[in-house]
């Protein structure tokens, strides 16, 4: 676990061990990637809800401006549906935001406010992913784990598979890969470091730029994966599943 690091550490490409990697990595020097405007411009977004960003260690108040900074109620993204109980939200949303169903994992769970997410997990993103939009999932390894993965998909194809997988031949890695009409692209098994461990608690932050994913595990950049599938907007759908728990799932534009 990176201690000490922001997200802005994260996304500004700080943290990042690879001696051979460029500067940066292609993470623009700002505190949020290469956009304007922060957080602040999504008022009333996910963050006070419970289970979500506040329930592990480390985080959201190790992010300033982050994802649970924000106050506000599940499902009070501007024109996003309303929470249950909750009257419909305001108007003002921006133009460009997508708007999550209500299945988000930041919806209580009936076991608890804390009780981890059903794995496997899907989120629906109607209105598809768009730049600055940034997802942050914050799980716990399993024991013996073998594998989880992460999938951004347009129907039954998948423009991003995050795939780590823990007793791949002689060590730990992290496939990358897209999955168009049943077929497997070419594999991207370019992360310098494997940073998850068995057992123990991650955070992953997703942020989309113009042209490619951005992932930062812990606070620290990871790597990036180009846009195969380029219609961002038909990226409708996260599933999430493997040998992880789930404790929160957080949309959230920047
Ligand atoms: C395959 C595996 C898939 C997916 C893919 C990625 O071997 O069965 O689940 O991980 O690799 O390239």
């Amino acid at each position: 676990m990176a201690d000490g690091f922001s997200l802005s550490d994260a996304l500004s490409g700080a943290g990042n061990t690879n001696p051979n990697a460029p500067p940066n990595q292609g993470w623009p020097g700002g505190p949020w990637g290469n956009q304007p405007a922060g957080p602040g411009a999504y008022p009333g977004a996910p963050g006070a809800y419970p289970g979500a960003p506040g329930a592990y260690p480390g985080a959201p108040g190790a992010y300033p401006g982050a994802p649970g900074a924000y106050p506000g109620a599940p499902g009070a993204y501007p024109g996003a549906p309303p929470a249950p109980g909750q009257p419909p939200s305001g108007p003002g949303a921006p133009p460009t935001a997508p708007q999550f169903g209500p299945g988000f994992g930041s919806v209580p769970q009936p076991g608890g406010p804390t009780a981890p997410l059903r794995v496997p997990f899907d989120l629906p993103l109607q209105t598809g992913l768009v730049p600055r939009f940034l997802i942050t999932i914050v799980g716990t390894v399993n024991p013996n784990p073998k594998r989880f993965s992460l999938d951004f998909k347009k129907g039954q194809d998948i423009a991003f598979h995050f795939n780590p997988r823990f007793s791949e031949e002689t060590r730990p890695v992290i496939v990358c890969n897209s999955m168009i009409q049943n077929n497997w692209g070419k594999e991207e098994r370019t992360a310098p470091r494997f940073p998850f461990e068995v057992g123990k608690p991650f955070k992953i932050h997703i942020l989309c730029e113009t042209d490619h994913f951005k992932v930062a595990v812990n606070d620290a950049h990871l790597l990036q994966f180009n846009y195969r599938l380029k219609n961002l907007n038909e990226i409708t759908t996260l599933s999430i599943g493997g040998d992880i728990s789930l404790t929160s799932v957080t949309p959230a534009m920047i």
